[in-house]
């Protein structure tokens, strides 16, 4: 079986983008693919954060995992902190990294030029080193991830058949190992649909955690009347009818899009059910579309939350199952790259 990996920080609220753009395509990667799915922990002490949250935040983004119908009895769900390895290969790739691609990846440039200097600590510039481990240390064939993660993908694979050409095939060989590339180039899946989904408040920038108002997202866990209100107060138009794929209205098709994917209709069908709408008629309809696919997560989340070391057990399953993975690719990369074996 191909093998995907992929991760979520618990940093914020989960909201529809992560949902949209990761989770919900997991669930159906799950059936078909050996599939491992981790809670970035340590991604998320990148920017300043709350020490006394940081563990809940973890819980909570396990327990929408399951809640969104991550089934453990198919896909390793653990957290990233309890699988030594990642921090262990990050190292060794860290000396392999030139830090020209490092300075390029936009989401340092933003997330630096927003903390200001003097806050940036040296993990940010380092934080695509981390996730290049994530991958890489389960040789992953996919990883689905949303749009705003091609970029670092991209360096992933750069990485990886830089390691592959500086330490593996022949030279490996001659050191004990068994040759060949070390690491898999893994690609990146993004989803037709739901891979960038837009900000409730400005259709032209992304959905965020990190966004000031939480106007601007639909948590998983916004109460119905939540929903209702930042639907009520979205940003809209004033154009006559609704229609995707106008650039002069992000908002129309970002809410159009949204529609799409969470009520399984396709383009076409929403097309000819909303064309002659205007947003007083449309909004009711996704308020509804909306509470009625979250609703049963938040049920499940609820019984997850409720029960006492459920959650824990399938946390300490995944990380046994991760870490006997991920400790052979660590150690085929200490051999290759000439380190004194134990
Ligand atoms: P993070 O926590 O920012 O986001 C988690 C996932 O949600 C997707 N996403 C979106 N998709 C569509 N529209 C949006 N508005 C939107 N916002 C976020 C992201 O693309 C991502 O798939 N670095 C990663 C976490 C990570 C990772 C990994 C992912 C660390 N190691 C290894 C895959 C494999 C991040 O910060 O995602």
């Amino acid at each position: 079986k191909k093998r995907i990996v992929s991760g979520v920080q618990p940093t914020g609220s989960i909201h529809l983008g992560n949902y949209l753009g990761a989770i919900k395509n997991w669930v159906e990667l799950q059936y078909t693919y050996e599939t491992l799915f981790f809670i970035v922990d340590l991604h998320a002490i990148t920017l300043p954060y709350d020490t006394q949250q940081l563990s809940k935040a973890t819980k909570v983004t396990a327990a929408l995992y399951l809640a969104c119908g991550v089934d453990p009895a198919k896909a390793s769900v653990f957290v990233q902190s309890h699988v030594r390895a990642h921090v262990e290969l990050m190292w060794l790739l860290s000396s392999t990294t030139p830090i020209g691609w490092l300075n390029k990846m936009i989401q340092f440039k933003e997330k630096s030029r927003k903390t200001g200097d003097e806050n940036v600590g040296v993990a940010l510039l380092t934080y695509p080193v981390l996730m290049a481990s994530d991958i890489l240390l389960y040789q992953s064939d996919f990883v689905p991830v949303g749009e705003d993660q091609k970029q670092h993908l991209e360096l992933t694979r750069e990485l990886a058949e830089r390691v592959n050409y500086l330490y593996g095939g022949r030279k490996w060989k001659k050191l004990g190992g068994r040759g060949g590339s070390i690491f898999k180039v893994p690609e990146p899946l993004i989803p037709p649909a739901g891979a960038r989904v837009m900000s409730l408040t400005d259709g032209l920038s992304k959905m965020s955690k990190s966004a000031p108002s939480d106007q601007s997202r639909i948590n998983l866990l916004d109460t119905k009347d939540e929903i209702a209100n930042k639907v009520k107060r979205c940003k809209t138009d004033s154009f006559p009818c609704l229609e995707f794929d106008n650039p002069e209205r992000p908002e129309c098709n970002n809410l159009l899009s949204i529609y799409q994917i969470i009520t399984g209709k396709t383009k076409q069908e929403v097309i000819e059910e909303c064309k002659e709408m205007n947003w007083g008629t449309f909004k009711p309809l996704l308020t509804d579309a909306l509470i009625h696919h979250l609703h049963p997560i938040q049920d499940r989340y609820d019984e997850i939350m409720a029960d006492p070391t459920y959650l824990d057990e399938v946390l300490a399953e995944g990380a046994k199952k991760a870490s006997d993975i991920a400790d052979v690719t660590l150690g085929n990369v200490y051999q290759a790259m000439g380190f004194l074996r134990r």
